[in-house]
């Protein structure tokens, strides 16, 4: 353990000699936690980030040379868009078969605004079975495995706050079927919360304010876990990258896997199109010839609102958060330990313990956290695919309590979209005079994970009545 001295030294020549205020009202084990808590930040690379992001609220510079980046059109169409994405969806499937693919989802968020208790992959979702999030996800994976005739290892990042009971919930559901060894957890790293004066907050008397990385922070956790490592020695050479709190994203869609391998891409990204100019997604843009991900609050609105000549948006592609690394890629960016991808800032109301020894629980945003995030490696991407994706069909995440992308809303969508894959296959299903579906459907991947394989398992004679509770499972 480091000298007390030497810490109380450093600390207070870089203006943080408050973190050791409560010091000596500690027991030992508590004085040599916070100790070791404080050895983990380089306090020279804080100075810089606070003089950076927290004193001032950096501007956000808009490149002059901005321009819209080309995007895969989900549906073909002509002929060689058709023959180009058979060809992928077939190499796709060839590398699942050959076990060159991990899933991988970033599941170490606080998840506030949904206010659950407990990781945000144990919320249950789904219309019949009140299947939570890591289930959904599994089930893909497993009916995934089963296609290719292998097992596809699963990534599961954590955070130290919800690392114990996310990993204690796939022991007590046996894996929802995955073999253990296929499962592997990791924890991603933490950043400190600033007081808007540059002081670091403490929690408790011991302890820092610390909070998750980003999901950015996933590709250096990727490294420092030993992930990389485990997925190379499986022979893993793409990372389908998701987010927890989309039961409608394809986790291991073979049409985008094969669309990243044939374009030799370093990173890919699925891209709605936007529903309205100022929809609150990422926008995909090109500047100096890399594809980035500008923020909506960053894009001035006369670009946001700019058509081309065809009347559409210039700028059409919102960003979703679902992507495929290769891990080479993964492996070039973390290749110092560090990946430092840029921060952005988020004024929040964290709770602190003030000087004498009062936890103060803020009216208003009081601190600045800092996090990563994943988009921001787009742009250091040898080459990036940018494929366009139905929203009814792979997006509707629950984000909020309430309102707009929560789990009613999420909730409906998976039900409008069973029961499309169910008028596709040749099943009527029964709508209110609303013409809104008026069961509850629900199809378990491992029965059908997308409208071709419903077509094949399910029979078209089937009735559904309507107020039925409907669930297509194994
Ligand atoms: P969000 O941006 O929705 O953040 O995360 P959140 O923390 O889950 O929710 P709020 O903002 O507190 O309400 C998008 C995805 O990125 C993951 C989340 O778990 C989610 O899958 N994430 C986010 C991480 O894995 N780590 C982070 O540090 C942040």
């Amino acid at each position: 353990m480091p000298n007390l001295q030497t810490v109380r030294r450093m600390l207070e020549a870089h203006g943080q000699g408050h973190l050791l205020g409560h010091y000596e009202s500690l027991t030992p084990p508590e004085q040599a936690a916070l100790v070791s808590q404080i050895a983990t930040i380089d306090f020279d690379q804080l100075d810089e980030w606070i003089a950076q992001y927290v004193l001032k609220a950096p501007a956000a510079a808009i490149p002059p040379d901005i321009a819209p980046p080309k995007i895969e059109p989900r549906k073909p169409a002509d002929e060689a868009a058709r023959a180009r994405h058979a060809k992928a969806i077939a190499r796709g499937r060839e590398l699942l078969a050959q076990g060159k693919v991990a899933a991988f989802v970033v599941a170490g968020g606080q998840g506030t605004r949904l206010g659950y208790e407990g990781p945000k992959g144990c919320f249950e979702v789904t219309p019949g079975k009140h299947k939570p999030l890591f289930q959904v996800f599994a089930e893909q994976i497993l009916a995934a495995s089963r296609s290719a005739g292998r097992p596809v290892p699963w990534y599961i990042m954590t955070s130290p706050a919800n690392d114990v009971p996310t990993r204690a919930f796939f022991r007590r559901n046996g894996y929802f079927g995955l073999k253990e060894a296929d499962v592997v957890f990791l924890t991603q790293g933490t950043l400190p919360a600033i007081g808007l004066d540059g002081k670091v907050l403490l929690a408790g008397p011991g302890e820092l304010a610390l909070s998750p990385d980003g999901h950015g922070g996933s590709l250096r956790a990727l490294r420092a876990s030993g992930a990389l490592a485990d997925m190379a020695r499986r022979g893993v050479e793409l990372i389908s990258y998701f987010q927890v709190d989309n039961p409608l994203v394809r986790c291991l869609d073979p049409l985008f896997l094969g669309l990243h391998d044939l374009a030799g891409a370093e990173m890919s990204a699925k891209a709605l199109p936007k529903r309205d100019p100022m929809e609150k997604l990422g926008n995909f843009c090109l500047v100096s010839g890399k594809v980035t991900v500008i923020e909506y609050s960053d894009l001035p609105e006369a670009l946001a609102r700019a058509t081309g000549p065809d009347g559409r948006l210039r700028f059409s592609a919102g960003s979703i958060a679902i992507h495929v690394l290769g891990r080479s890629f993964v492996e070039r960016l973390t290749a110092d330990g560090r990946c430092q991808l840029p921060l952005h800032r988020a004024e929040k109301k964290v709770p602190f313990v003030d000087a004498s020894g009062t936890l103060v629980k803020p009216e208003t945003p009081n601190a600045v956290k800092l996090e990563m995030f994943v988009f921001d490696a787009m742009p250091l991407a040898k080459a990036c695919v940018i494929l366009e994706t139905d929203r009814s069909e792979e997006f509707s995440p629950v984000k909020n309590a309430d309102g707009a992308d929560s789990p009613a809303t999420c909730l409906h969508d998976q039900v409008r979209r069973a029961a499309r894959w169910l008028a596709k296959a040749g099943v009527a299903v029964p709508r209110d005079a609303d013409k809104k579906v008026a069961a509850a459907i629900e199809i378990s991947p491992l029965f059908a994970d997308c409208p071709d394989q419903l077509a094949k398992a399910v029979d078209p004679k089937l009735t559904i009545t309507a107020g039925q509770n409907l669930y297509l499972g194994e």
